[in-house]
């Protein structure tokens, strides 16, 4: 795939710059959810076990160039030892010198990138002088791979480097889904608004079989066909846009396929009284917050033949019931049809894998992305400049 592996690589005695996403969530500082600093685990002891020192740079928040204290990565570090059963050297302001004197066997955390503004402007000062901390840079970071800063790109250039095996695991996964797939092959695109997504569905028509479109974005796809969406969330200016894919669908032979019936209710809210209606038929006081049984049983049937599924954003508003029922229905079928080995199914970004928890899901897909915004970038067809990099 034009780059290598920590495997292709001499890490004996050397220290490996190694650019983590270890942005989780934190409450009272205190880590809430550790998925992302749990994936990251192969590739650190991977390099301890080669004879590597691995020194983690990462960013946390959106800081700005600024010190912001709240935004130290000392506070996501006791999470970071338990993980990884040792301890962690902290750094705040690293020399080549000091690393080296640590021991060879130490793994070090420097504090946030992001804490100078020469990181995100892609400063050639900053990356050189991450460039003199270490021998190897190995980017582990897929879900920071769609930035183009110093630490993501800049210091990829200027030393030997390699992808970490969460890097890999994620790339061989998004070539499996999209790259060069199993046909047919089906995606799942939900959430909010059409705006958002309108490089991915352009791309996903040309790429995909079947395009399963959920979520707010629908009811524009609707509102285009002529139909009366109420007072459903939809983007009315959107609807040109949303003729324009479906016409470009229809060229690249993929098939769109949107709700014929649908859940609505007079208040969004958790229990609001609802009812199942055609899709064109949606009282003119009410809003359409889920897909209905009609719509989830001709996604089962699509799924039920698929190879392969990519999944971004729910199907309804899976957060408050029981508008969450056709997202949980499609993503159990989809664990369900993984698990027996029947369907690679690979999902990512924003809500999904929070849509997917929920649904109990989350477990039986082949694939779950650690990335946000790189996952979308990714299924847009756009080449990330941290992954272009390496090689
Ligand atoms: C993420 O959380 O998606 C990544 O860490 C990237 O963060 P960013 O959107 O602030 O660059």
């Amino acid at each position: 795939m034009g780059w290598n592996s920590l495997d292709d690589m001499d890490l004996s005695g050397k220290i490996v710059l190694t650019r983590v996403d270890i942005n989780v969530p934190v409450k009272d500082g205190v880590v809430t959810d550790d998925t992302r600093i749990q994936r990251i685990l192969p590739t650190i002891r991977d390099i301890l076990s080669a004879g590597g020192k691995p020194v983690l740079l990462a960013h946390f928040g959106r800081p700005k160039g600024q010190v912001v204290p709240e935004m130290s990565l000392r506070q996501v570090l006791p999470a970071l030892e338990a993980a990884l059963g040792r301890e962690v050297t902290f750094v705040e302001t690293p020399s080549r010198d000091a690393l080296d004197a640590l021991p060879a066997d130490a793994v070090v955390l420097v504090e946030n990138t992001r804490f100078t503004a020469m990181e995100e402007a892609n400063d050639p000062q900053m990356a050189g002088f991450l460039a003199s901390l270490g021998d190897i840079y190995c980017n582990d970071a897929f879900s920071a791979a769609h930035r183009a800063h110093a630490s993501t790109e800049g210091v990829a250039k200027l030393l030997p480097n390699c992808a970490g095996r969460l890097m890999q695991a994620e790339l061989s996964a998004l070539e499996a889904a999209l790259g060069n797939p199993e046909r047919p092959v089906v995606a799942v695109v939900g959430g909010a608004k059409v705006s958002t997504k309108l490089d991915l569905l352009g791309n996903l028509v040309s790429k995909v079989d079947h395009l399963v479109i959920g979520g707010g974005m629908a009811n524009t796809f609707l509102a285009a066909q002529g139909i009366d969406v109420g007072k459903s969330l939809a983007e009315h200016d959107m609807t040109g846009t949303a003729l324009e894919i479906m016409e470009k669908a229809k060229v690249a032979g993929c098939e769109i396929i949107l709700p014929v019936d649908v859940v609505v209710a007079r208040e969004f809210k958790a229990g609001a009284e609802n009812e199942v209606v055609a899709a064109d038929a949606c009282p003119a006081d009410a809003m359409i917050l889920d897909a209905g049984p009609e719509t989830v049983a001709k996604v089962a049937s699509v799924l039920e033949t698929a190879k392969t599924l990519i999944w971004n954003g729910p199907m309804g508003a899976f957060e408050i019931e029981p508008f969450d029922a056709a997202t949980n229905a499609a993503a159990k079928q989809a664990a369900e049809l993984s698990k027996a080995g029947k369907l690679i199914s690979v999902a990512g970004g924003g809500d999904t894998v929070a849509a997917l928890n929920k649904a109990g899901a989350a477990e039986d897909f082949t694939y779950i992305s650690t990335a946000g915004g790189a996952f979308l970038e990714w299924m847009e067809g756009k080449t990330l400049p941290g992954v272009a990099a390496l090689g």
